[in-house]
């Protein structure tokens, strides 16, 4: 598939917007709402059974994702600032909630995501938080951005989900 070429106009969410996908267990699209394809401007049969890096955005640090696979493996759900890429090329950020689905047996089925609006200072901040990120995995890989992350957690004092949600607020 080619991807689009990324363009600096942007879509903003709006409050009273949820985007809601389902994903099977290696992350390809099994469910999506209106407002998901309003947003990413794919019709439904254009996301059905594609891998959700679909809307992957080159702004977007490898470490980000890394984390989300890690928690939600882990049965854990995770918070994160999501820059995404529609099929035109523009962009919108959201705040997502991952988890994953599990069954009565606790084997992991599938994963669900909720995104909301997200707060706009949070958004300024996550830009640059990202820029630098980027920048480090370019030379040094994950390995870069995560010592880079761990480090900005430490000087703040706080986890990555206390830094997040204080940040959405
Ligand atoms: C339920 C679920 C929702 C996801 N939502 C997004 C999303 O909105 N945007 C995104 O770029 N990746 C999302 N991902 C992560 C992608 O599966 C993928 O890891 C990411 O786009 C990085 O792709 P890459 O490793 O091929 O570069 C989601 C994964 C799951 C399981």
């Amino acid at each position: 598939m080619t991807r689009p070429n990324a363009t600096n106009k942007e879509h903003k969410m709006k409050f009273d917007e949820f985007i809601v996908s389902k994903t099977d267990t290696k992350g390809k699209i099994t469910y999506c709402n209106e407002i998901f394809m309003k947003m990413s401007g794919y019709e439904e049969c254009e996301l059905l059974g594609k891998p959700h890096s679909i809307i992957r955005h080159p702004d977007m640090p490898k470490v980000v994702f890394k984390l989300l696979w890690d928690r939600i493996n882990a049965k854990e759900e995770i918070f994160a600032f999501v820059k995404n890429l529609s099929k035109d090329g523009s962009y919108y950020w959201v705040f997502a909630n991952i988890t994953a689905s599990v069954d009565i047996k606790g084997n992991i089925i599938g994963h669900y995501s909720v995104r909301i609006k997200p707060n706009e200072d949070a958004i300024k901040l996550m830009t640059s938080v990202y820029a630098q990120m980027i920048d480090l995995e370019k030379v040094g890989g994950v390995e870069a951005s995560l010592i880079f992350l761990t480090d900005l957690l430490e000087e703040k004092g706080v986890s990555y989900d206390e830094l997040v949600i204080s940040l959405q607020g």
